[in-house]
């Protein structure tokens, strides 16, 4: 299932380029202080490294040359490369960087610039740089599979364009990442196996993303209750230490939702019967966690699953039939072994 994931994340990956809006770059907005002074800080910043770039560097156009400054950073402020990923990140030509990949801007056909980073498997240790904002035309930065710690700069907020943030697999920390809260374009959020930890803000299931992968870290306390307004097929909350009630609202997911996987949590009770009402639902997991009490009937209703997990409750009844006679061919549904 995780491999389809992948699948289906490369090929969005593919036709991104392809469908991203025209989409202003407001570098300082008016009256917003805080976006003032963080073109203030950039431009300071550009400033600094300027004087820091070989003069006799030929750049075709000041997005590549500010990606330049961006990428010579975060080089520098990688401790340890295994695989050499950076080691050709020298000299002007950035778009021949390996893994760095360059496009034309969506804005205007005839402008290179840096589109997207892939760093997925490098085993690399360090933190992301600040000046990763000075990539404004940035739509994609995976970085699977690394040993980068610490969180996602707060400077993010200038990725107007970004799209897709693949984090899985690192030793990121901290309370979520509020920044990504504000990119109006994110499509796909990827931070599982990490150590974050805190609430999940409400605001997350207010984006309109394609996929919600939070699982493995340190999260807690309630899933917010806004959770159906989130347009997402496939939620993964499994393996943190979210308590209290599935969210009633997860009802009104029925047009969109098919995989809910909230197993290892310690959701304490009601499965709302309002669950019966995913009939596009086709992976419910739910186990390990310490749910009480019945199982609602309304769980026949859902005709679409093909793996059902209820396993490690303390859940009694019986999964109903309608459920069991449809799929019983399948190895992974009514196997409730739920304890009585
Ligand atoms: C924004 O920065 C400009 C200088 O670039 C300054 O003149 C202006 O007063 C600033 N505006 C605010 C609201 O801070
Ligand atoms: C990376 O580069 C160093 C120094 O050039 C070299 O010793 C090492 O073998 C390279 N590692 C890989 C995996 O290519
Ligand atoms: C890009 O890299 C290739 C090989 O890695 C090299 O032959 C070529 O000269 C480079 N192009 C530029 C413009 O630096
Ligand atoms: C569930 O809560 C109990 C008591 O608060 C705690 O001891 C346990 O570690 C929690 N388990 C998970 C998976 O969060
Ligand atoms: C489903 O959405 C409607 C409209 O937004 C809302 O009134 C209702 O309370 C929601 N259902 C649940 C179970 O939260
Ligand atoms: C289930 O998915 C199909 C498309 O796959 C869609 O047409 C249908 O409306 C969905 N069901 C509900 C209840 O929205």
């Amino acid at each position: 299932m995780k491999h389809n994931h992948k699948e289906l994340l490369f090929s969005i990956s593919l036709i991104i380029f392809a469908i991203l809006q025209p989409c202003i770059l407001a570098a300082a907005s008016h009256g917003n202080t805080k976006a003032n002074s963080s073109f203030l800080r950039r431009r300071q910043l550009l400033q600094d490294h300027d004087n820091h770039v070989d003069p006799t560097f030929q750049f075709p156009n000041s997005h590549l040359k500010n990606a330049y400054v961006a990428l010579q950073a975060w080089k520098h402020a990688i401790l340890y490369d295994p695989y050499n990923y950076t080691s050709d990140w020298v000299g002007p030509d950035v778009c021949n960087y390996t893994r760095v990949f360059c496009a034309s801007a969506p804005y205007d056909s005839s402008l290179i610039v840096v589109a997207g980073i892939d760093l997925n498997h490098g085993s690399i240790v360090g933190p992301l740089p600040e000046e990763l904002d000075l990539l404004v035309d940035l739509t994609l930065l995976h970085v699977n599979s690394n040993r980068f710690w610490g969180t996602v700069p707060s400077t993010f907020d200038q990725l107007k364009l970004f799209y897709e943030l693949d984090l899985n697999n690192n030793f990121f920390s901290g309370k979520f990442p509020d920044v990504l809260l504000q990119l109006p374009s994110l499509k796909y959020l990827d931070i599982r196996y990490n150590e974050f930890e805190g609430p999940l803000p409400k605001e997350l299931f207010d984006l309109s993303l394609d996929a919600i992968f939070v699982n493995n870290n340190n999260f807690q306390l309630e899933i917010p209750d806004n959770i159906d307004n989130s347009p997402v097929t496939v939620m993964v909350l499994a393996n943190n230490h979210f308590r209290g009630c599935l969210p009633a609202g997860i009802a009104n997911m029925s047009k969109t939702l098919t995989e809910l996987i909230i197993m290892n949590n310690n959701l304490s009770s009601c499965i709302p019967m309002e669950i019966g009402n995913l009939i596009n639902l086709t992976v419910l997991d739910i186990s390990y966690n310490t749910l009480k009490g019945h199982l609602p009937e309304l769980f026949g209703e859902l005709k679409s699953l093909e793996q059902l997990n209820i396993a490690h409750n303390m859940l009694v009844g019986s999964i109903p039939e309608s459920i069991c006679s449809i799929r019983s061919h399948k190895d992974n549904v009514c196997l409730p072994d739920y304890e009585k």
